[in-house]
């Protein structure tokens, strides 16, 4: 624990629901909003998969269990996030969306709230600019499963403040992840190395170079990793990925970021991986089976 005291999530997607899960888990009253209670019940059903799975491994006490789940609470209006004393930001990679509610919250939060996004691609420059603490604003970048993966890049824009930034960087830690100091450029660390290779993989396909099984396998056993790179997309969720895409291509104009066609159409067809049930690999059976793509 550290001096902050009260966290608020903004968004109970895939990462707002982990990020509140660790945050409670960590000691802190937690309070998330999201658009509908459909969503935060969803997630609050995740949440409770997420702890009961780490209880039974034998990571977590029963007893902190229930204790975090007491810690953690659920609104659809943003004005119930006003006396905390960090806000983290975890809704739809769209520099409107979330500036809007930046700015709705710098009216409402006291002067010494952090506002802290977990945005994949815009700059944390681009949100301070939609307030007026444009010192207390940081980015706070966790990775997906968040229960599981011990990072979280912390980014300090120009008008940052060390009090901000060490503040966050203390929280992280608190939260028993491990952060690193990453720059504000679009795709901070991860992202800048992760995001082109993700899209290579999908080249691969569109090329016929390989099939999705073929990639996935070949990059498991081939260089190691845990996830293939079409199953990880799946994971990340592959309209999310569009939209980092588009980002950092727009931000580095560069070809590398250009989001493949394929991706585009699998997203305008609404197969946007794990959590629509379809992507590259179809969901509704289990094992999943390679989805068609009609290639
Ligand atoms: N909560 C609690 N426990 C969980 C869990 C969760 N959310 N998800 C999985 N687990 C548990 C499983 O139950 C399993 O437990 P057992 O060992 O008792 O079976 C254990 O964790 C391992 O899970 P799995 O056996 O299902 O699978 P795995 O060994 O492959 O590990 C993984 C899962 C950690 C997700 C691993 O596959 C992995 O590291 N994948 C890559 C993830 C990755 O690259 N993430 C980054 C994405 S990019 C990003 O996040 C940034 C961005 O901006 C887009
Ligand atoms: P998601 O689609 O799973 O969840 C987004 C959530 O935001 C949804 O529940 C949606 O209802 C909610 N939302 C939309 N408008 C809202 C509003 N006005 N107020 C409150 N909630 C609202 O997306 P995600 O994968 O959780 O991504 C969220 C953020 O985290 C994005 O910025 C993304 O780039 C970033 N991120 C994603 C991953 C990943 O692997 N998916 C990893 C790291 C960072």
């Amino acid at each position: 624990m550290t001096d902050t005291g009260r966290v608020g999530v903004l968004g109970c997607g895939l990462m707002g629901s982990g990020i509140a899960q660790v945050a409670a888990a960590a000691g802190y009253e937690t309070i998330v909003r999201d658009v509908s209670q459909e969503i935060w019940e969803r997630a609050r059903g995740g949440i409770e998969k997420s702890l009961a799975k780490l209880v039974e491994k034998g990571k977590l006490a029963a007893t902190d269990r229930d204790a975090a789940l007491k810690r953690l609470a659920f609104t659809t209006t943003t004005g119930d996030l006003k006396d905390c004393d960090i806000v983290l930001e975890a809704v739809t990679e769209d520099l409107v969306l979330k500036n809007a509610l930046w700015s709705e919250l710098d009216r409402l939060c006291g002067p010494r709230t952090i506002f802290a996004s977990n945005t994949s691609s815009l700059t944390i420059a681009a949100m301070a600019a939609a307030t007026r603490r444009a010192d207390r604003v940081v980015g706070l970048h966790f990775f997906n499963p968040v229960p599981l993966m011990q990072l979280v890049e912390v980014v300090r824009t120009v008008t940052t403040s060390e009090e901000t930034f060490g503040r966050a960087f203390a929280f992280a830690k608190s939260l028993g992840k491990e952060p690193v100091a990453a720059k504000d450029s679009s795709g901070f660390i991860v992202n800048l190395l992760l995001v082109p290779y993700l899209l290579d993989a999908i080249r691969a396909v569109e090329r016929g170079v390989g099939s999705v099984p073929d990639v996935d396998k070949a990059m498991q056993l081939g260089c190691g990793h845990p996830m293939g790179p079409l199953t990880l997309l799946d994971f990340v969720g592959l309209d999310t990925t569009y939209r980092i895409a588009e980002i950092m291509f727009t931000e580095y104009r560069e070809t590398r970021y250009a989001p493949p066609p394929l991706l585009k159409r699998m997203v305008l067809a609404g197969m946007t991986g794990r959590k629509s049930g379809k992507g590259f690999y179809d969901y509704s059976v289990n094992p999943p089976r390679v989805a068609d793509l009609g290639l």
